[in-house]
C-alpha cells in the first residue's frame, strides 16, 4: 500500500482515508463504494501545474476525464485551474452542467460524428483534436454554416514504443489513433487543415499510451513531436503556436510499481518540460504552448473501492475464492487488461496474511475476477475489504452488466465524506426498458 498523510491504518488496523474510517464509510453509504480523496486529487492538480509553470512557463495542465468523469470532478479541477479532455459529448455535457467552460476543453475522438462536432462547435468547446480526414471537411462546414470558426490541433502519432498493455498503447504506427508522421499521412491531413477556411490550425497533438514510467518515452516523443512541428511550419510557411503531449503517466497499484509521492509525479512534467526547452532552443522553434493531459495520475491513486466480504469458497489443494458484492460491472480492469491491484483487509490491515485468496466479482462469468494471488489474514463473512488505487477508470469504465447497480461516489477530506454520485436503484436499471 503507498500510504501518504490522507491514507494511512490506524493503530487498530482499521483503514483510514482523508481522516475517515472506512467502518464509517460503509455504515453511511454499503458497499461496493468508491471513495475518492478530495486533498490528494487537489495536491496532484497543484503540483502538476506548479511544475509546469516552473520548468516551462507556457502552458496548461488538461485533465484526462475519461479516467473519472462526474460534475463533482469538473468543479474540483476547474477550481484548481485545469482544463479538462473530453471524448464525447457525453463528458462535453457533463462538463458544461457542471459550469465548466467550454474554452477550457479539448475534445478527442477517432470517430467524433457530425452531431457530435457541431455540439462541440455550437457550445465553443476551446480545442478539436482532428484524428480523421473527413472530419476536416465537416467541421468546416460546420462552421461555416454557423459563422465561426474553430481552433484545431492534428493528433499525429510518432511511433514511439511505450512498455505498457497492448490495449493502451497508442503510438504504434498502426493504431486507430492519429496520423502517422512515418507514412506521410500525417502531411496529408497536414496539407488538408493548411487550405482549409474556417479551422484555426492551432498545433499538433499526440499520446502515446497509458500506464508509463519510462519518462525516456515521454522524451523521445518530445523529441519526435519538435521534429514535426518545425517541419509543418516550415513547409508550410505556418506558425504553430500549441502542443499538446497527451497523458500517460504510470501510477503505483502493487509493489511491482515505484512509490510516488506527489512530488515524484512532478518529475514526469519536469522531464518533458525540460526536453521541450532543450528542443525549442536547439531547433530554433518558437516555443509552443504546452498542454498535458494526464488522467489516472490525478485520479488514480486517490480512489479506493470497498467491499463487503461475501461468500467464501475453499476448492481444496486448489484456490480459495472470497466474492465480494462488486465485480467487473464496477472494475472492469482485470477482466480486460490482467490489471493488478492491491487489495487490503480494510478492519485487520496491521494483522499477518496467513492465507492466499482470488477475489471474485458476483458476475454470472468465470472471469470476473478483480485480483488473483492475494494475500490476507483469514477473512470472514462482512468483513470490509479496500481495493487500492481505484480512482482510475473503474467508475468511468463501469456498467450494469447483470443489472447490478452502479455503486455510489464519494469525497472524503479532512475528516468528512460527502456524495457526489448516488447510488442506482431498481428504477435506473429500468429507466429506459419500453
Ligand atoms: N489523452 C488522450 C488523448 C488519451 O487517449 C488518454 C487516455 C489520456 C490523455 C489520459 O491518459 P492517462 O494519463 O490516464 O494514462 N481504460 C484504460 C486506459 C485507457 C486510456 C485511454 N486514453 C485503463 O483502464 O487502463
Amino acid at each position: 500500500m503507498n500510504t501518504r498523510d490522507t491514507l494511512s491504518v490506524t493503530n487498530n488496523g482499521t483503514l483510514q482515508i482523508g481522516g475517515v474510517n472506512v467502518k464509517d464509510l460503509t455504515s453511511l453509504y454499503g458497499t461496493p463504494l468508491y471513495v475518492y480523496d478530495k486533498s490528494y486529487i487537489k495536491n496532484i492538480c497543484e503540483i502538476f501545474t506548479e511544475s509546469l509553470n516552473k520548468y516551462y512557463g507556457f502552458g496548461k495542465i488538461f485533465y484526462a476525464s475519461k479516467a473519472f468523469s462526474c460534475k463533482e470532478i469538473y468543479r474540483i479541477i476547474k477550481d484548481k485551474g485545469l482544463g479538462a479532455d473530453v471524448v464525447s459529448t457525453g463528458e462535453i455535457f457533463t462538463a458544461l452542467s457542471s459550469g465548466f467552460n467550454a474554452e477550457n476543453m479539448c475534445f478527442h475522438g477517432n470517430n467524433k460524428s457530425k452531431v457530435d462536432l457541431e455540439f462541440a462547435v455550437k457550445n465553443g468547446v476551446g480545442y478539436i483534436v482532428i484524428d480523421a480526414i473527413s472530419e476536416i471537411e465537416d467541421i468546416d462546414f460546420i462552421c461555416k454554416g454557423l459563422n465561426t470558426r474553430q481552433k484545431v490541433l492534428l493528433r499525429v502519432n510518432p511511433g514511439v514504443e511505450a512498455h505498457t498493455h497492448h490495449y493502451i498503447q497508442t503510438a504504434k504506427p498502426d493504431s486507430k489513433f492519429g496520423f502517422s508522421i512515418e507514412t506521410g499521412d500525417a502531411d496529408i491531413a497536414a496539407n488538408k487543415l493548411v487550405n482549409t477556411e474556417n479551422l484555426d490550425f492551432c498545433g499538433l497533438h499526440c499520446h502515446i499510451g497509458s500506464q508509463i514510467f519510462e519518462k525516456t518515452s515521454f522524451e523521445i516523443a518530445v523529441d519526435k513531436m519538435t521534429d514535426y512541428y518545425k517541419k509543418v511550419c516550415e513547409s508550410f510557411g505556418i506558425k504553430l503556436s500549441v502542443l499538446n503531449l497527451g497523458g500517460g503517466f504510470g501510477i503505483y497499484y502493487t509493489d511491482q510499481d515505484p512509490k510516488f509521492r506527489y512530488e515524484d509525479y512532478a518529475d514526469y512534467i519536469k522531464s518533458i518540460c525540460e526536453k521541450l526547452n532543450e528542443c525549442v532552443e536547439k531547433k530554433g522553434i518558437n516555443k509552443p504552448f504546452l498542454i498535458l493531459e494526464p488522467g489516472r495520475s490525478i485520479v488514480g491513486e486517490a480512489g479506493i473501492t470497498l467491499y463487503t466480504v461475501g461468500r467464501i469458497k475453499k476448492i481444496s489443494g486448489l484456490k480459495n475464492y472470497l466474492s465480494i458484492d462488486g465485480g467487473m460491472f464496477e472494475n472492469p480492469r482485470f477482466a480486460l487488461y490482467q490489471a493488478k491491484y492491491t487489495v487490503v483487509a480494510a478492519e485487520k490491515a496491521n494483522e499477518k496474511p496467513n492465507t492466499v485468496y482470488t477475489i471474485a466479482g458476483k458476475c454470472c462469468e468465470s472471469g470476473d475476477i478483480i485480483a488473483e494471488n492475494v494475500n490476507l489474514p483469514e477473512m470472514k463473512e462482512g468483513e470490509i475489504l479496500a481495493v487500492m488505487s481505484t480512482g482510475a477508470y473503474n467508475y468511468s469504465m463501469a456498467s450494469n452488466y447483470n443489472r447490478n447497480f452502479i455503486p455510489p461516489v464519494v469525497m472524503v477530506e479532512n475528516g468528512k465524506s460527502y456524495l457526489c454520485v448516488k447510488k442506482q436503484d431498481y428504477n435506473d436499471i429500468v429507466r429506459n426498458d419500453l
